[in-house]
């Protein structure tokens, strides 16, 4: 028999090494690499014992539509592309405290009553489990529960003859294989443990949930070995002082990966936001400077955001450049802009830009809308409340077409918006627009439209 060979792994990038170090030569980290003994099947020079020739097929060839489970959460299938796929693999990752649990409780709640669900805490105890059932006023609903962490006792326990449709594992953090001398939590346990579960989940055919921490550096604990395993990764996020959350899918091999999902977290769990614009909007002012709604989209779905900004003159030599949801770095590219291009300087200014509500926009049609803000904010003149704003901006202070262009403009007009600054369209479409349009072909232009009382030209003279 072949003798088991020792390994050095980085428990940070995953990188092996012959030997122990105390730093990785990869990522560059202390103190994380831990020793990992490996079997090889074919060892050098030897061809694989014992291996069962497989078949090979043709790529046409008729596969079954893939039958789908409908939880009846819109947000969540929508998320999920449409239900869950039996004997795929869902990791959901999110900050610990963020929701994931309850949102899980609840998912598997619906699904019990067409299927045989399981619960398996590794965080919790069962009462802890049974309260929040109680508080979701889901405890009636046959959902199996066990409290357990050895991957071996959930094996056994799983493997049986009877059926099973979800199972959600919570949190894979917490599980251990017996086989490894590493703690729960370590890269080793937590690849192993997902490893031998998904394993099952594709024998047996039942979609597995795996609940993931995301740790400081924002990755998924068992840096992103666990994204490549499974077929689906759902990001569940949302800032703590805000009652929204945002399920987001970063990974799926049936579906899209630009959804979202909007919850609100009440004293009752997770509640779908079917209209998602309508919350964020929800707070808005009106008449004040340094404020422009961004016509976005979210996936398929447009999402109509505020964007905030406030400029004040710096009491430090280096100014501060403060942004909440936004890049900071696409903040620097468009002052940068409006002080090249358009003679609108923010030096020795301090500026902050927010994106109210909570939500993280990463759109580059953002850009026209925060320089909206940026300029209204400067200049003190309110953006028209009846407004919308969306483009993405050039180097060269040109205004650049974005996407969907229709869907942003309709969801504007359905929450009662009158006008749209955008940019200048290529073809004219037929038919009515349902809002008035302003077309902006150079930043400079929108500059002089919000600078009516001509502030920022009277500074500069
Ligand atoms: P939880 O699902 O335990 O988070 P995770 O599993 O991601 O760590 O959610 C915990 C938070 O949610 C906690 O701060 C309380 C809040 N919460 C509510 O506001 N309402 C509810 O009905 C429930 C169950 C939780
Ligand atoms: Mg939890």
């Amino acid at each position: 028999m072949a003798k088991p060979q020792t390994r050095y792994v980085c428990q940070s990038c995953g990188a092996s090494t012959a030997k122990w170090a105390g730093r990785c030569e990869s990522c560059g980290a202390w103190n994380t690499i831990v020793e990992e003994q490996a079997e090889s099947l074919a060892p050098k020079g030897q061809s694989a014992k014992g291996g069962r020739k497989i078949d090979f097929v043709d790529l046409a060839g008729a596969s079954a539509e893939i039958p789908r489970a409908i939880t009846g959460i819109a947000e969540f299938d929508r998320v999920c592309g449409g239900g869950l796929v039996p004997g795929s693999a869902i990791l959901i990752g999110g900050d610990p405290g963020i929701g994931k649990s309850t949102l899980l409780l609840q998912v598997v709640a619906r699904l019990a009553t067409k299927g045989s669900t399981i619960y398996i805490s590794g965080e919790e105890a069962i009462d802890q489990v049974r309260l929040r059932a109680k508080r979701l006023k889901v405890e009636g609903a046959q959902v199996a529960l066990a409290a357990a962490t050895s991957v071996r006792d959930i094996l056994a326990s799983l493997d049986g003859t009877d059926h099973k449709d979800v199972v959600v594992i919570d949190s894979i953090q917490t599980m251990y294989v017996d086989t490894l001398d590493s703690a729960p939590g370590t890269v080793a346990q937590v690849r192993a443990s997902a490893q031998e579960l998904i394993r099952l989940a594709k024998k047996r055919g039942f979609a597995l949930f795996l609940v993931g921490h995301v740790t400081k550096e924002g990755v998924i604990a068992g840096p992103r070995v666990l994204e490549h395993m499974v077929d689906t990764v759902l990001y569940f996020e949302g800032e703590r002082g805000h009652h929204f959350r945002i399920l987001r899918a970063v990974k799926n091999r049936f579906g899209p990966t630009d959804e979202i999902g909007v919850f609100e977290m009440t004293d009752r769990g997770l509640s779908e936001v079917s209209n998602p614009s309508a919350l964020f909007l929800a707070e808005r002012r009106g008449d004040v400077s340094g404020a422009a709604v961004f016509a976005g989209m979210e996936g398929t779905r447009p999402v109509l955001v505020e964007v905030q900004a406030l400029v004040a003159p710096s009491p430090f030599s280096t100014p501060r450049r403060q942004v909440v949801g936004w890049d900071s770095s696409r903040l620097a590219m468009i002052t940068a802009v409006l002080d090249a291009r358009c003679g609108v300087s923010l030096a020795g200014a301090d500026v902050y830009l927010n994106v109210a509500g909570g939500l993280k926009v990463n759109e580059p049609a953002a850009d026209l809308a925060c320089a909206a803000a940026l300029i209204s904010s400067l200049t003190q003149t309110p953006v028209p409340t009846d407004t919308v704003v969306f483009g993405e901006i050039g180097l060269a202070g040109e205004v650049r077409q974005v996407s969907q262009t229709e869907a942003r403009l309709k969801e504007a007009a359905k929450l009662g918006f009158s006008k749209a600054f955008l940019p200048r369209r290529r073809k004219q479409r037929g038919g009515d627009a349902p809002l008035e349009l302003v077309e902006i072909d150079q930043l400079a232009e929108l500059v002089q439209r919000l600078d009516g009382e001509s502030t920022l030209r009277r500074k500069r003279a």
